[in-house]
């Protein structure tokens, strides 16, 4: 921030129905009202985020607009007694990025209410190598785990492997024990979500679909990040007792099954939000991956980028080309 109170995001405009992003010069007064100002370090990048920045309206509603569901930064102003100035926090979800101004700017002001204490030992730029990815991750496979989801009872697939969701819930599980089968489109990432840990990886011929409405039992539960068709093919794959966490909608929001799995089989489907549950729920997940669920090769394999590279990395993303965790540094 500059001396009049100047700094730097990476904005979205609408022209002609168009939507087109670039780095611009704001001012704190651009910034929504709010109890918290937060001076932002970094930020990770998801799907969500790229549909933002291409005019989705499901996402944001006007614009200019910053992206940006995540954040992680310091506490430069409060006129709430917690966070206080100098406290490193999280934020992620809500509107964070959404038709709030988010992360891709160097400045955010929020509630106060939407700000997770950095766990100990925990820097932002780690936090945002998880970001709302590997929150939901977390979310997906503390459902599994609560609903009783144990190793021996037999593999766990993981959709949309070589994603943002989907690479974190492939080392978690298997850093948990479990026999992991990663379920990708991109054939060249087979060695990589085998470093993550994947027993196995198939391509997503696996959940080609098919007439029938149930198929042999191949996997005891799994992670769904895709939706759509290849899902109602996962749920016909599923053992007798089973869940299946299912967080994402890049394969389509639409879901068409019989009731066949869940009434023969009892398979259990688990919605799975990060975004609006409370911020305790997401002070656990936070707390467990800066403990004893910390993902190494997930952390090793970020890659860092800067403003000017995200309109090609969010372009990425759409066209299902995305691979592992993205983190923005402002110092970049
Ligand atoms: N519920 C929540 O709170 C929550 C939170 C975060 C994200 N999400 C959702 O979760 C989903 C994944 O997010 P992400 O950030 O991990 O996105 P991402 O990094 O783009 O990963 C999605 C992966 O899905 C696969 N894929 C892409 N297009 C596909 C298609 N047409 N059919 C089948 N598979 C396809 C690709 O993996 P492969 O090439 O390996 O197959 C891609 O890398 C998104 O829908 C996102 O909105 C939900």
């Amino acid at each position: 921030m500059s001396d009049n109170n100047e700094f730097k995001a990476w904005r979205v405009h609408e022209r002609d129905g168009q939507y087109q992003g670039a780095e611009e010069v704001l001012r704190l007064s651009d910034l929504p009202d709010g109890e918290v100002l937060i001076k932002v370090r970094y930020s990770s990048l998801n799907y969500k985020d790229a549909l933002s920045a291409a005019g989705n309206k499901g996402v944001t509603r006007q614009y200019p607009h910053t992206p940006g569901i995540d954040a992680a930064g310091e506490v430069v102003a409060s006129t709430a007694g917690t966070p206080a100035v100098g406290d490193s926090v999280i934020v992620t979800g809500y509107d964070l990025g959404m038709n709030t101004a988010g992360g891709f700017g160097q400045f955010i002001r929020v509630p106060a209410s939407w700000c997770v204490p950095m766990p100990a030992g925990w820097d932002g730029r780690t936090a945002m190598i998880y970001g709302t990815a590997g929150l939901t991750a977390g979310l997906c496979v503390q459902k599994l785990l609560a609903m009783g989801a144990k190793p021996e009872q037999g593999k766990v697939a993981v959709t949309g492997a070589s994603g943002a969701v989907g690479s974190v819930a492939v080392e978690l599980l298997a850093r948990l024990g479990f026999d992991v089968v990663a379920i990708s489109g991109k054939a060249d990432h087979a060695d990589s979500l085998k470093a993550l840990g994947a027993a196995e990886v198939v391509g997503r011929e696996a959940l080609t679909a098919d007439k029938k409405p149930l198929l042999k039992p191949q996997f005891a539960n799994a992670v769904d990040t895709v939706g759509g068709s290849p899902l109602a093919e996962l749920l016909k794959q599923i053992r007798p007792g089973g869940s299946v966490a299912c967080c994402g909608l890049v394969a389509g929001p639409q879901l068409e099954t019989t009731v066949l799995p869940f009434i023969l089989r009892g398979v259990n489907l688990l919605g799975v939000d990060s975004v609006e549950i409370p911020l305790t729920d997401k002070q656990a997940v936070w707390s467990r991956f800066a403990a004893d669920w910390a993902c190494p090769k997930t952390e090793q394999a970020a890659r860092d980028i800067g403003r000017g590279q995200l309109g090609g990395a969010l372009q990425a993303f759409l066209k299902g080309e995305s691979a592992g965790k993205i983190v923005l540094d402002h110092n970049l």
